[in-house]
């Protein structure tokens, strides 16, 4: 594993990789990584000859300056848990990645106007400026993302598109905790009453899935009525939404692709989770 900090680094051992031929994936991330991160980089492993693995807590993407100051940091750790997972470890600093200023603004048109998008303005907009740069620099055949940010992933599908980017988007499963609680780093600054009451999130939106109805008005009310009862949560908004285009349904059989969509705090930590109906 070769672990690089400059573009210029990361440019020539991409240079080394393609001339030696073969496939490349790709996996970009924030850092303090887990099981989630580690099964997307398994998965490009087995998918390709090499795996290049980004970790770069990105401040363009973070609307709230506190969040992206509490968000873990754990390098050391990251690269021993990858270690035997990819060839190529880019793992920049903010000067380095933004010595080109970010001024890039992209229109995803109506995939962000919904769930995170309004939640978190410049969220997505940020999340296009880094993965384009990334993906610029490196190339991948296939880049792998997690469907636990399923909204992130249609946003870089249309990226990908408008910038007639050649990288294949493979989305990916979420890895869950026993409990049922989606890996995420930020669970790291959940105290443990938090983590284990944050795991009525799925229990919740698994019931959710198995009422006696097809009006998702019903289902939101539900879902709303049960994340009360937990003292700890607070909903911020249950889209379902057409799994396609991201836009609010009113009644399952309204799409062919129905997911559900959640953000809530769990004390001051804000989790999101999603859960597929169709
Ligand atoms: P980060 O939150 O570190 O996530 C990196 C990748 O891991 C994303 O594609 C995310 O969906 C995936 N992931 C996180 N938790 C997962 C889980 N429990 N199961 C499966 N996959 C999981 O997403 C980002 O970073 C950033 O926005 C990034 C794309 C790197 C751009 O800065």
């Amino acid at each position: 594993m070769q672990l690089v900090t400059t573009i210029e680094e990361l440019k020539n051992a991409m240079a080394q990789i393609h001339a030696a031929g073969g496939s490349v994936g790709f996996v970009p991330t924030m850092g303090a990584l887990h099981e989630g991160h580690l099964s997307l980089l398994k998965r490009s492993r087995n998918e390709n000859k090499f795996s290049v693995c980004s970790i770069f807590v990105n401040p363009t993407q973070f609307n709230n300056q506190e969040d992206l100051v509490k968000y873990p940091r754990t390098l050391e750790a990251d690269l021993q848990l990858i270690e035997n997972y990819v060839d190529v470890v880019f793992a920049p600093s903010a000067e380095e990645v933004y010595r080109e200023p970010a001024t890039e603004q992209y229109d995803f048109g109506d995939l962000e106007k919904v769930m995170e998008g309004p939640s978190r303005p410049g969220h997505f907009n940020g999340v296009g400026i880094i993965v384009r740069r990334l993906l610029d620099w490196v190339q991948p055949d296939r880049a792998y993302f997690g469907e636990k940010d399923f909204q992130q992933i249609a946003i870089v599908k249309s990226l990908v598109h408008q910038c007639h980017i050649q990288s294949e988007i493979v989305p990916c499963p979420i890895v869950r905790e026993p409990s049922g609680l989606a890996l995420s780093s930020r669970n790291k600054r959940l105290s443990e009453d938090e983590r284990a009451k944050a795991a009525n999130i799925y229990r919740i939106l698994r019931e959710s899935t198995e009422l006696n109805t097809t009006r998702v008005e019903d289902i939101q009310a539900f879902v709303a009525k049960e994340i009360a009862k937990v003292d700890i949560l607070k909903l911020e908004y249950y889209a379902i939404v057409d799994g396609e285009t991201l836009q609010p349904i009113r009644d399952l059989r309204d799409a062919d692709s129905v997911v559900g969509c959640i953000a809530v705090y769990a004390g001051e930590v804000r989790l999101i989770d999603n859960i597929r109906y169709k």
